[in-house]
């Protein structure tokens, strides 16, 4: 929440766009950013294509030049209790410019998640004090993540 926003929506000469649905082009571009990560390496595009027809909210940074997603986040929530943030990863070279940050800013703000009870995420210990300055904390109760994997 430190950084300053480095553009706003409406600026002619802004270089990058916020977007809340993606293109074909741009669901390419998002499954190519899958690639590179340990998480969503082996994610396929029609796979992908159906996570986006599905999930309630979807936080895409634009370059304005080229329409290329550049960045993404997404959202599953009920709208009372809960809220979880999944796959916050921006381009390699457009990171340290704030984009994340950006995007998680548009996420905590968004109308529909005000009333949310609890927004929440899973990370890797070293990006406890990156989300720490956007609000979230690591002090859960002691919770751990579960997970049941299909076996195929
Ligand atoms: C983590 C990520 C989303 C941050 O986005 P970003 O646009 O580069 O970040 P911002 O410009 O908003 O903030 C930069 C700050 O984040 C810190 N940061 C970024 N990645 C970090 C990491 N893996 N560990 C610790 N700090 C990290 C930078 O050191 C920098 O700190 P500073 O402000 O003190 O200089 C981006 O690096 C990324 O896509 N990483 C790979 C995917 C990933 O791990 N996503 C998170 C899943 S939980």
């Amino acid at each position: 929440m430190n950084r300053p926003v480095l553009w706003k929506n409406g600026m002619s000469d802004a270089p990058f766009v916020d977007v809340d649905r993606l293109t074909d082009g741009q669901a390419r571009d998002l499954h190519a950013l899958y690639r590179n990560e340990w998480w969503t390496r082996g994610r396929t595009l029609e796979a992908t294509r159906t996570m986006l027809l599905h999930t309630d909210h979807l936080f895409g940074i634009c370059e304005r030049s080229s329409g290329r997603l550049v960045a993404f986040a997404r959202v599953l929530t009920d709208r009372a209790f809960k809220a979880f943030i999944f796959d916050l990863i921006v381009a390699p070279e457009h990171r340290a410019k704030g984009l994340g940050s950006h995007l998680m800013r548009r996420i905590v703000e968004h109308p529909d998640l005000q009333t949310v009870r609890h927004i929440e995420l899973a990370c890797l210990p070293d990006l406890t004090t990156y989300y720490g300055r956007l609000g979230f904390s690591a002090d859960v109760g002691g919770l751990l993540l579960m997970r049941r994997s299909d076996p195929r």
